[in-house]
């Protein structure tokens, strides 16, 4: 087999055989397959796509060129979730609790952030003493004990996504939806996950920004995990505006709390009551939608999900205290009066960057302690001189780098216009 004849095969739009598929990702991983070339077919394969088969195949591909984690010693029905990322975007730190005390096993392992997106462990880890490394014994026996454990990613998982994902990066190849599908659920899978749950975003602050995009995208994935025998389902869900009002570290941890206990932002409680209906749909085809909601209702009202969060913060070593540090608060004003048309999601992504909240690569740290709480979102009446968000930045030279960017965030005028819905369609 050469690989100059696949390059040209998918050149020209012929599908790939499976035996084909592995021996270019292979040949790749073990460095036999030059650079050059694999960049030619994830070109080839930007323009041409790939059919359903191949797509699975090429993530069984991925799942295969490393170590894969065996969560078998978990009892009970697994879910794992995973959303494509947005700004403001604690799902997880809600939904894993919900799930573990509605009866689910609930083992996640989650990344850190990168760019205007912020990541469950980065927040995670301001609560002191919180530990998101444990041992691969210690978090199947934590999720068998308490039903959930909150983790970081462990192990070389799907290395050749990884290489594949850098030589996408800088090749102009990472926009192509069978690329993209294949490597978040090569990672999935290979982490163990069986029942899947996705919240793909669409919208301003999204990786796909237009919902027919990240329906194809939700379509594709859902497509690979049936054909691996996963159970998967996706939601989507809009990122045109930050997710809740918090946007940071500390902050995004004290609202999911809120929201635990029943006082958090509406549309976060939506969100996340979406995915935990979808989770109870897997095992259940023909399940209602309202009588899963009715289900979840009660136990949140009961209170339950709050306390598993913080069964599982003590079970992980942390100590929670009643309120986690912010930084000086510098309070952002409206310039005019009208309503909140638009509120750019990516925008606010990108202050929390400037204030320290996020990273702009891999190997910086991230401050806990600094971000946003938005006073106004989408559909709200603002004075001119009122608050729109409480900025907590370390000093004011921080704040003064951000404020262009919030002077570009809110879209105030005269007349109040239509939002589009929260929750897109559910994809199964
Ligand atoms: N995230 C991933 O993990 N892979 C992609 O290709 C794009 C986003």
């Amino acid at each position: 087999m050469q690989t100059y004849d696949l390059i040209i095969k998918k050149r020209d739009g012929q599908e790939l055989e499976p035996e084909e598929i592995e021996f270019l990702i292979e040949g790749y991983v073990q460095g036999k397959i030059p650079e050059y070339q694999m960049a030619a077919m994830a070109m080839a394969i930007y323009f041409q796509g790939m059919g359903k088969e191949e797509t699975v195949t090429l993530t069984r591909a991925l799942v295969n060129s490393g170590e894969t984690i065996d969560l078998s010693g978990i009892e009970g029905i697994k879910v794992d979730k995973h959303s494509t990322g947005g700004v403001g975007d604690k799902v997880s730190l809600v939904l894993i609790p919900l799930l573990a005390s509605l009866g689910f096993k609930a083992p996640k392992m989650s990344g850190r952030g990168l760019g205007h997106t912020g990541g469950t462990v980065d927040k995670l880890e301001g609560i002191p003493g919180f530990r998101t490394d444990l041992g691969r014994k210690e978090f199947v026996d934590q999720v068998n004990r308490v039903g959930a454990a909150m983790i970081g990613q462990t192990g070389n998982l799907a290395p050749g996504d990884k290489k594949l994902y850098g030589l996408r990066d800088v090749t102009g190849t990472v926009d192509s939806i069978p690329l993209i599908a294949s490597s978040i659920m090569s990672k999935k899978i290979a982490g163990g996950a069986e029942n899947i749950i996705l919240d793909v975003k669409f919208g301003k602050g999204a990786f796909m920004q237009e919902m027919d995009k990240a329906r194809l995208l939700a379509e594709t994935m859902v497509e690979i995990g049936k054909g691996m025998n996963r159970k998967i389902r996706a939601i989507l869900s809009s990122m045109d505006q930050p997710l809740g009002r918090a946007v940071g570290n500390n902050i995004e941890v004290m609202e999911a709390i809120n929201c635990l206990k029943r006082e958090g932002p509406e549309d976060l409680r939506e969100v996340v009551i979406s995915l935990a209906q979808a989770a109870f749909q897997l095992e259940n085809h023909d399940a209602s939608r309202e009588h899963a909601r009715e289900k979840i209702e009660t136990t949140w009202k009961e209170g339950k999900p709050w306390d598993k969060f913080q069964e599982i913060v003590q079970a992980q070593g942390g100590d929670l205290p009643t309120e986690l540090p912010l930084a000086t608060e510098f309070k952002f004003k409206a310039d005019s009066s009208g309503f909140v048309n638009e509120l750019d999601a990516r925008l606010i992504g990108r202050c929390s960057v400037v204030l320290g909240a996020g990273r702009k690569t891999k190997e910086e740290e991230v401050d806990h302690q600094v971000g946003i709480y938005l006073q106004k979102k989408r559909g709200d009446r603002v004075e001119k001189g009122e608050v729109l968000a409480s900025v907590y930045a370390r000093d004011e030279r921080v704040f003064n780098q951000a404020e262009p960017l919030l002077q570009k965030a809110w879209l105030i005028q005269e007349n109040k216009t239509e939002i589009g819905p929260l929750i897109g369609d559910t994809i199964d």
